[in-house]
């Protein structure tokens, strides 16, 4: 587990796939991922196979949320999205990340915000990455917001690069570097 102040990530289980599944086929919630077809369990196993296959560096993680402790009662912790590192490159030390917060009740609390600070922090204090980059939609203010938040900067706007809903969107290439995090002094 990796812990943060509100938020923790866990592995992903095979047992998570169809809570994925229906996040990932939420219109709202894959109209900021690079998802515009429908996917199914097979996709979707297929998916976590792959990711099995991969470095451990870029096993996905799980969102969860600690639940209000009631008096008495044992701390409870709810999934509320994934996330994780890919294009993972050793030699650069650097990493592309994604996100999802895939419950949208969830949304607009900072747990996106949280997550990116957690995982930005787990790539520079545990895997030594010394940049961490993402791509986000230009029409995604919510995403950019929360990035610019965590300390990402707008390094190229990549024009017209996708096409969804009859229309182009560009593409936002954002990064931060490990002297700019150690700078912000943000230690979770
Ligand atoms: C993008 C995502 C991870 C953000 O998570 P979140 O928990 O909603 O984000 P936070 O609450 O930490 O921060 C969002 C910020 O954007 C703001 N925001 C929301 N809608 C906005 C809008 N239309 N314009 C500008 N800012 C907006 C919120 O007010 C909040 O800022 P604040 O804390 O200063 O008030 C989440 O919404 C999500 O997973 N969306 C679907 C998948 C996705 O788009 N993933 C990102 C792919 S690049």
């Amino acid at each position: 587990m990796i812990y943060g102040e509100r938020i923790r990530f866990r592995a992903v289980e095979h047992d998570d796939l169809p809570t994925f599944l229906k996040w990932v086929n939420d219109p709202e919630v894959k109209q900021g991922l690079g998802i515009y077809l429908p996917l199914s369990m097979a996709d979707e196993e297929e998916w976590f196979s792959g990711v099995r296959n991969r470095p451990p560096e870029e096993h996905n993680l799980v969102i969860e949320i600690r639940k209000p402790e009631q008096d008495g009662e044992d701390v409870t912790w709810t999934m509320i999205g994934g996330c994780g590192f890919f294009r993972y490159e050793q030699r650069n030390r650097s990493a592309e990340f994604g996100i999802m917060i895939g419950d949208k009740a969830y949304w607009d609390q900072g747990y996106g915000t949280e997550a990116v600070r957690l995982l930005v922090k787990h790539g520079f204090e545990t895997l030594n990455l010394n940049r961490i980059f993402l791509h986000v939609f230009d029409n995604n203010p919510r995403a950019i917001h929360a990035y610019e938040k965590a300390g990402f900067t707008l390094e190229v706007r990549e024009r017209q690069a996708e096409y969804r809903d009859g229309k182009y969107i560009d593409l936002l290439l954002m990064s931060i570097l490990k002297s700019e995090y150690l700078e912000r002094g943000e230690a979770i």
